[in-house]
């Protein structure tokens, strides 16, 4: 990343869009227990974006986190390649997507797929999905 760049270093102008994306999805999330907001937003290989935040409700196991909101959100508009997501979140820790996001995502990857984990100010980290979840099972294991 160039801090030269016109889009203030965020790579391609898409990854800019995308970030932004991921930001105001956060500011959406509904999280009164947590109170952890989560915005994930996705572009995928057609050029579509599609986005999302966890919607928590008082039954605390029921709650959604921001990565299937965005992949329900994905499916829906009758994508199901994702070219990049990005997963924001404000912790001091990475917030990498959670074991189930991660097989969640599995299902609609590919090699070129990257995941970008952010804070609101920046990319802290981009993994391909095998990074994210080795020796992964995904739709090729049921072949027959
Ligand atoms: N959360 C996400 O939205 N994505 C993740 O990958 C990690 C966790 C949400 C779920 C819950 O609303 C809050 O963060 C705290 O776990």
């Amino acid at each position: 990343m160039l801090k030269s760049e016109p889009n203030g270093g965020m790579g391609t102008m898409e990854n800019s869009e995308l970030f932004e994306l991921a930001k105001k999805s956060m500011d959406k999330a509904y999280v009164p227990y947590s109170h952890f907001h989560v915005g994930a937003a996705i572009l995928t290989m057609s050029g579509k974006y599609y986005s999302g935040c966890n919607v928590e409700n008082a039954a605390y196991p029921e709650g959604t986190c921001a990565e299937a909101g965005a992949i329900a959100a994905m499916v829906r508009g009758g994508d199901t390649q994702i070219k990049d997501i990005y997963i924001m979140g404000k912790g001091d820790m990475l917030v990498t997507p959670c074991g189930g996001c991660r097989q969640k995502i599995r299902e609609f990857a590919t090699e070129q797929t990257r995941i970008h984990v952010c804070s609101p100010t920046q990319v802290q980290k981009t993994l391909t999905m095998d990074e994210l979840l080795p020796l992964s099972f995904g739709p090729e294991n049921l072949a027959k």
